[in-house]
């Protein structure tokens, strides 16, 4: 069970550093963990910095009237709940840590407005979020996402970044942009490499992509009940009405988790399902007593954390230590750009 870091005793393993960041927008679900689960273990060798990058979060949600506050307490329980520990890793959010701002101005000058705009997900999002949800992005703040994120990894010169497959082309613009600023002024900052997790992509119950919006993900939070309705709500192969129906595996959502969950006995459980010698009611339970076992230690130690107060210190602790490291780098920065 984690506890909290007494003061003086944070000490960070190595010289490397690891920035990575997920915005508040809402409870994290199992199609997350496989990129925390990079976070938790990397904690082991890195220094790390994790941040609830709350400025990103109103590069899209602007006037959503977001409780970013609640925001901010859900995301860092998620984390906390996973195994994010606070006595190796700064948590912190990003928004308490000017010095992201500032160097998101300072980088602004030598970034090109095409290497912004050509970034895939821009027009993409533009489109996307414009007509189904008919948000205006056409504004400074959003062209600049990649810029500020850009800025939150620099201003730790962090050496790498553990992020979903989706998150590449941020990252190459970071690496161009740190790039750029080592050539023009002063070789000051590492390219950082992306840490990409195992699992490129999770369904969800339905088989879409797993999305909170969708309303077919497993939250981390979620309890018995909770995992026994989503995977019994799972779509297996309609072949099989009966149990000894011989069955289809490469249709089957359940499948695609038992890939996941259960890698040491999917093969058997492939042969059974073929063979029409497994029912779908006993291979769903296998699977839901695996999330169960899975999430249930999570549960435990988010009701540590929930306990008032706790992580509004984390986030306190977590700053301060995020603000050290930054005020060292934009010092620096400062001087090498004549400032
Ligand atoms: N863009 C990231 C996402 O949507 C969040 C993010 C912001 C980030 N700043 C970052 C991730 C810096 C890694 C490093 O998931
Ligand atoms: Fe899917 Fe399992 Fe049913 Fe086969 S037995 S169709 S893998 S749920």
């Amino acid at each position: 069970m984690a506890e909290f870091p007494r003061k003086g005793e944070y000490v960070f393993v190595t010289e490397k550093r690891i920035f990575s960041g997920m915005r508040p927008t809402g409870s994290l679900h199992i199609g997350h963990l496989s990129v925390l689960q990079n976070w938790v273990s990397l904690q082991a060798e890195y220094e790390c910095y994790y941040g609830i990058v709350d400025w990103h979060a109103l590069t899209t949600g602007y006037d959503d009237h977001l409780d970013m506050n609640a925001l901010i307490q859900e995301i860092a329980l998620d984390w906390l709940s996973v195994g994010v520990d606070p006595q190796k890793s700064a948590i912190f959010v990003q928004s308490n840590v000017l010095e992201h701002a500032e160097l998101h101005l300072l980088l602004s000058m030598i970034t090109p407005i095409s290497w912004l705009e050509r970034v895939p997900t821009y027009k993409d999002q533009i489109q996307q979020l414009g007509k189904e949800e008919g948000k205006d992005l056409s504004t400074y703040g959003f062209l600049g996402y990649p810029a500020l994120q850009a800025a939150d990894i620099l201003v730790y010169k962090a050496d790498a970044v553990p992020v979903g497959e989706d998150q590449l082309p941020h990252i190459e613009l970071c690496r161009e942009i740190a790039r750029r600023f080592n050539f023009m002024y002063e070789a000051i900052f590492p390219e950082p490499q992306a840490i990409i997790g195992k699992i490129a992509m999770l369904p969800g119950v339905d088989g879409r992509k797993m999305s909170k919006s969708y309303h077919n993900a497993i939250s981390l939070t979620a309890d018995t009940q909770e995992i026994q309705t989503r995977v019994k709500q799972m779509i297996t192969d309609p072949a099989r009405v009966r149990k000894d129906d011989p069955g289809h595996p490469e249709i089957c959502v359940v499948h695609q988790f038992q890939q996941i969950y259960n890698p040491r006995e999917v093969a058997q459980i492939e042969t059974d399902c073929r063979a029409g010698k497994v029912g779908c009611v006993a291979c769903k339970a296998h699977l839901a007593a695996t999330l169960e076992e899975l999430l249930a230690p999570f549960r435990e130690r988010r009701v540590y954390w929930q306990e008032p107060g706790r992580v509004e210190r984390i986030l306190r602790e977590g700053r301060e230590r995020a603000h050290t490291k930054a005020a060292e780098t934009m010092r620096e920065v400062r001087q090498a750009m004549g400032l």
